[in-house]
């Protein structure tokens, strides 16, 4: 089969999903399918279900399609190809394959219906999600980078850090928002539909010349994996070296130290409690 794959998401076949044919039981894939797909919304930067809840909508399988033409094994990698074949008024129609090894093992269709958030009928395909759709399988850009203060961007930037510190991670509102904010320059990532993503801050002011400060990296739960967050800590970085800043140093919390030793940053010091969780200096010569 030669169809072109805009997006390709990867899983390898678990025990449990092996049946007494020793084979994948033919209604797994349905699930393998929806983990593709919704990691296929995510690269789309149409996370599921914000990206569509941000536009009042949901969608809803209306139809599905599968042809078994091999079986997959315990082991197995599946590299699952998905891409958007048609959209019509309200529904959009995927194209999907699953393969192992250049084996091909599953084929279909599936049709899903663009619904009112409220009433769960049928509603035109809106404009956005054509585009956010486009964008992708050209290999285009289907997020937009701002950077500015806080009188600009705040209602963004409180968005993504309410969903994470304060909902996620259970921080005391009266410990995330701080005099910084005002002081700060502030980057966020939203998808072309303005719906923020991630976010972040440097702060400058108060600190010796030459110093920053990176904080609040933030990414919404179900955008992370797909370079936000890198995205964000690239221009906070570029926007400190123009600054002529020479030393930039943050409080990592420690699941993210890999993140941040990958842009460079060094761990210097102990690692230590900050509103409960345990951080780690680090640091990073422009
Ligand atoms: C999804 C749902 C709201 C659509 O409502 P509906 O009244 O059936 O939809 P309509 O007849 O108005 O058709 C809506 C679109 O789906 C398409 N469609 C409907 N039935 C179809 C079918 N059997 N095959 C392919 N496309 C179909 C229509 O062509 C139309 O597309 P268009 O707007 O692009 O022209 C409704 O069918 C539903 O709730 N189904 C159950 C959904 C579900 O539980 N899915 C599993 C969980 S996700």
């Amino acid at each position: 089969m030669t169809i072109e794959f805009p997006f390709h998401h990867r899983l390898r076949v678990r025990w449990s999903e092996v049946d007494a044919q020793r084979v994948v039981f033919n209604g797994h894939y349905l699930n393998y399918l929806d983990t593709a797909i919704s990691d296929y919304w995510r690269a789309v930067g149409l996370p599921y279900p914000e990206g569509l809840a941000h536009l009042k909508g949901d969608i809803f399988v209306r139809r599905n399609v599968l042809e078994y033409h091999a079986p997959a094994r315990l082991d197995d990698w599946l590299d699952i190809g998905v891409r958007c074949e048609r959209i019509g008024r309200s529904s959009i129609t995927m194209v999907w394959s699953m393969q192992a090894n250049g084996r091909l093992l599953v084929t279909g269709e599936t049709v899903y219906v663009f619904t009112q958030l409220t009433t769960g009928r049928p509603e035109p395909v809106p404009a956005a999600v054509r585009l956010q759709l486009e964008r992708q399988a050209q290999g285009a850009p289907v997020h937009s980078l701002h950077c500015g203060d806080w009188a600009s961007l705040a209602p963004l930037a409180r968005a993504v850090r309410t969903a994470v510190f304060i909902e996620e991670q259970a921080i005391p509102e009266s410990e995330e928002w701080d005099e910084d904010d005002t002081q700060a320059l502030h980057a966020v990532v939203a998808n072309l539909a303005g719906l923020p993503l991630a976010t972040g801050r440097l702060i400058t002011s108060g600190l010796p010349q030459g110093e920053a400060k990176i904080g609040r990296m933030a990414v919404l739960r179900s955008s992370r994996g797909v370079g936000l967050g890198e995205q964000v800590l690239q221009a906070l970085i570029g926007a400190a070296r123009e600054q002529s800043v020479h030393t930039l140093s943050l409080h990592a919390q420690t699941s993210a130290q890999a993140f941040y030793q990958r842009a460079g940053f060094a761990p210097d010091g102990p690692v230590f409690d900050e509103v409960g969780i345990p951080h780690i200096v680090m640091t990073l010569r422009l």
